[in-house]
């Protein structure tokens, strides 16, 4: 039941109506039997800075931030932590005291979605296909989680920019090569953990992958960042060519838990939050 103790926790982004976030959350606390809600506001660009206003003036618990708001919210906030510092993006407000901190958990759910199969992501050689803004997430998380990074784009000068960068930002090495065949087939078959963090094989392009099974091997972990459909075309060929699989849900589950656990200091079950964000895209 909300009451006047009701604490709230907001998403802000452009467009939300889509987003599975609220079903998930508040299933989460629902069952962890905390009196909290999460809700969706769609947010214009012009209006960025009015709506962090908001969140301090209504005194909200927090906010998750999505498209197209995640770098514009920072100059607004009190602080913003370090690895969403060098990602450029906060995804997660939290309240500290009367400030509002900025982080990011997106690279943290890929991380955690990643050890659901794999003990220890450190030393591992990781292949990340694309550049944008969640491969960013991705890659500065698991540089400093230890991975040993090859990054791949098709365009090649953001690939090239976004290595520089880590490897500025981190002190750690990361590798580019092009988005093609020959390359990448060599690169993979000395990887162990391979990711696509690019757009292909969304729904409606379903039918789109970067990789077939002839490129991949039963020795990797193939992850793709892609949740709708569930199983991507890219999981399928791995799995042709008997690589383990992650969907695209675990790290979106997991980024969301993360974010309950920095506004609660709770763990959330990730299995009630998969289900309810599965049930809510079965209702889109
Ligand atoms: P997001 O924030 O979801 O990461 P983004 O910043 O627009 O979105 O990045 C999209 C990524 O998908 C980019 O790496 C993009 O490659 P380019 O940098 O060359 O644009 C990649 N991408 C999108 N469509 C693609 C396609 N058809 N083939 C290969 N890469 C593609």
């Amino acid at each position: 039941m909300i009451s006047g103790e009701t604490k709230v926790v907001t998403l802000m982004g452009d467009p939300v109506e889509h987003s599975v976030s609220p079903a998930m959350q508040n299933a989460a606390f629902e069952e962890l039997g905390i009196d909290y809600v999460y809700v969706a506001f769609k947010v214009p660009q012009e209006s960025v800075k009015e709506a962090i206003e908001g969140i301090r003036a209504l005194g909200l618990e927090g906010a998750n931030v999505t498209i197209p708001h995640k770098s514009a919210v920072m100059k607004h906030l009190d602080g913003v932590d370090d690895i969403a510092r060098k990602i450029g993006a906060v995804n997660t407000i939290k309240r500290d005291d009367g400030d509002l901190v900025g982080l990011n958990t997106d690279g943290m759910g890929a991380l955690r979605a990643l050890e659901e199969e794999i003990e220890e992501v450190e030393e591992k050689k990781v292949t990340l296909l694309g550049a944008g803004g969640a491969a960013r997430a991705i890659a500065f998380t698991l540089v400093e989680a230890g991975g040993e990074l090859t990054i791949s784009n098709r365009t090649e000068s953001k690939a090239k920019a976004l290595a520089e960068e880590i490897e500025e930002k981190t002190g750690q090495e990361a590798d580019q090569i092009p988005l093609k065949k020959d390359e990448l087939v060599g690169a993979i078959n000395e990887t162990d953990i391979l990711i696509n963090s690019t757009s292909v094989g969304m729904h409606p392009n379903e039918d789109e992958t970067l990789l077939r099974a002839d490129s991949m091997h039963p020795d990797l972990t193939v992850m793709d960042i892609v949740y709708n459909p569930l199983r991507t075309k890219l999981l399928k060929e791995a799995e042709k060519a008997g690589a383990d699989t992650i969907e695209g849900l675990g790290m979106l589950v997991h980024q969301g838990a993360a974010s309950l656990e920095i506004w609660t200091g709770k763990r959330a079950s990730i299995e009630t939050m998969k289900k309810a964000a599965r049930k809510a895209m079965e209702g889109k």
